[in-house]
């Protein structure tokens, strides 16, 4: 079926204009002035409102078996969730323990997602160990379109990998063309820190920034910086929270090595305040990286007007504050790491971010959609709203005003990290390839509709 937006102001990450978008079938057939609505077409008039290409999530653990537990979310819940807030395309990492074969994480994933997911989705294959054996397999899973690798620097025995590892994920990602999106945190200072925290009575949520202070993922960053350089790979810092840490991708950047980087909205938006919260509140907003002292939001803010950073994630990694938070009441180090935030992102970007002054509005599709779409070979398809494209769209209405709460969201995770916050526009409605799938902050559109994504990589 046809659907016809009328009076649509189109923002795109290097264009503005008003017109009619006319999709038609499952992409943006024509975009004009006065398009007549061709019979039985659902006409949508836009008049007021913000029309954005469909927001991408380039961080989310919808599935995550870590820490002793697995997350909250399934993947019609957490797509749905997305939905609700603009989000039309997640990449999900791919984390498989050390001891399942990369083909076998892979094969678990797609499963998790099949005929569940509500919108489109793809992978960066985390690659949690490396063996000739575990080579072949990812080179066939590149070869099925899954144009980035993920690699964690930290939890070491879990996700991460030695250096040896590192060096040959490089060196077989700078071959295929692949992008390796990485964890930055050092990992023996960390451990090291911890039990000298635990040694000394820290046991509380409180701790776990002192663990992971700012230098901790500068350390990291440079570490993947030298390997990077020399390896001539691709690379794609995620989570970036400090001043620190940036400083030394910059200085990297500088010197000629390939690195994008993402920040989240959590680092935005919160400090580590929150994770000093009394009566273990502070774990619903521990993470890693840590929150940081509120001075980093601004350097943040900065680096995504200035273009130093290139796109703003979730991380989404929900975990219930009652039944799976507490299984570190009495020791940090066990606290399941994450915070859920991929229904409120672009809420909050837009309301702290547009709202405040510090982003444009075309800044903000930048960050949030066209950059993530070009870096990992999506682009044209998503990220920009031109006839050929998909048809996810977010009309977006600025005069929205309301509240997050845990009563009222579509995550399925017993809080909200953003309790109580006002919002100051939110989608009224959001398309999946030509298909509205929500309406005035509620799901209606199907399970199961959401693709898997093929991608083919490009950094050579
Ligand atoms: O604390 C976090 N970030 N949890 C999710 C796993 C990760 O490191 O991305
Ligand atoms: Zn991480
Ligand atoms: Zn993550």
């Amino acid at each position: 079926m046809a659907l016809l937006i009328k009076n649509a102001d189109i923002v795109n990450a290097d264009t503005r204009y008003t017109a009619d978008i006319l999709c038609d079938g499952e992409t943006i057939a024509r975009i004009d002035k006065d398009i007549t609505p061709p019979a039985g077409a659902e006409v949508i008039d836009a008049a007021g409102k913000h029309v954005f290409p469909g927001f991408i999530d380039p961080h989310t653990h919808i599935y995550l078996p870590f820490m002793g537990t697995v997350s909250k979310d399934n993947y019609e819940t957490g797509t749905k969730a997305a939905l609700v807030g603009g989000t039309t395309t997640i990449f999900e990492m791919v984390c498989p323990s050390r001891d399942m074969s990369p083909a076998d994480g892979f094969a678990t994933w797609q499963a998790q997602a099949e005929g569940k997911a509500c919108c489109d989705y793809t992978f960066h294959m985390g690659v949690t160990r490396f063996d000739e054996a575990s080579a072949k397999q990812l080179r066939e899973i590149v070869k099925q379109g899954v144009g980035s690798f993920k690699i964690f620097l930290a939890y070491k025995g879990a996700f991460g990998v030695d250096d040896t590892e590192l060096w040959h994920t490089l060196k077989l990602a700078k071959e295929l063309g692949v992008i390796v999106t990485a964890h930055c945190e050092n990992e023996t200072l960390v451990a090291q820190m911890q039990k000298e925290l635990l040694a000394a009575g820290r046991t509380g949520p409180d701790a776990h920034h002192d663990s992971r202070p700012p230098r901790v993922e500068a350390e990291g960053v440079h570490h993947l910086m030298s390997f990077a350089g020399l390896t001539g790979a691709h690379t794609y810092i995620v989570h970036l929270s400090c001043k620190e840490a940036l400083t030394e991708a910059i200085a990297a950047r500088e010197r000629g090595v390939h690195v994008f980087i993402e920040t989240l909205i959590q680092y935005l938006v919160l400090d580590k305040t929150y994770a000093e919260k009394k009566d273990f509140e502070g774990a619903k907003f521990v993470m890693s990286p840590p929150l940081r002292d509120i001075s980093n939001q601004n350097v943040m803010w900065d680096g995504l007007a200035s273009g130093l950073v290139n796109t703003v994630g979730t991380d989404h990694a929900p975990f219930d504050f009652k039944g799976q938070k507490p299984m570190g009441k009495d020791d940090f180090t066990k606290i399941p790491n994450g915070i859920p935030s991929i229904e409120d992102r672009i809420n909050l970007l837009y309301t702290h971010g547009v709202k405040r002054g510090r982003l444009t509005l075309q800044q903000l599709v930048a960050v949030a959609s066209t950059n993530a779409a070009r870096i990992f070979d999506l682009y044209p398809r998503k990220g920009v709203i031109q006839p050929g494209a998909d048809a996810d769209l977010v009309i977006y209405d600025p005069a929205y005003r309301g509240k997050l709460s845990v009563k009222t969201q579509t995550q399925n995770v017993d809080y909200n990290a953003f309790e109580g916050w006002e919002i100051e526009g939110r989608p009224s409605v959001v398309t999946v390839r030509g298909e509205v799938a929500v309406r005035e902050g509620k799901f209606c559109g199907t399970v199961g509709r959401g693709r898997f994504l093929k991608r083919q990589p490009s950094h050579f």
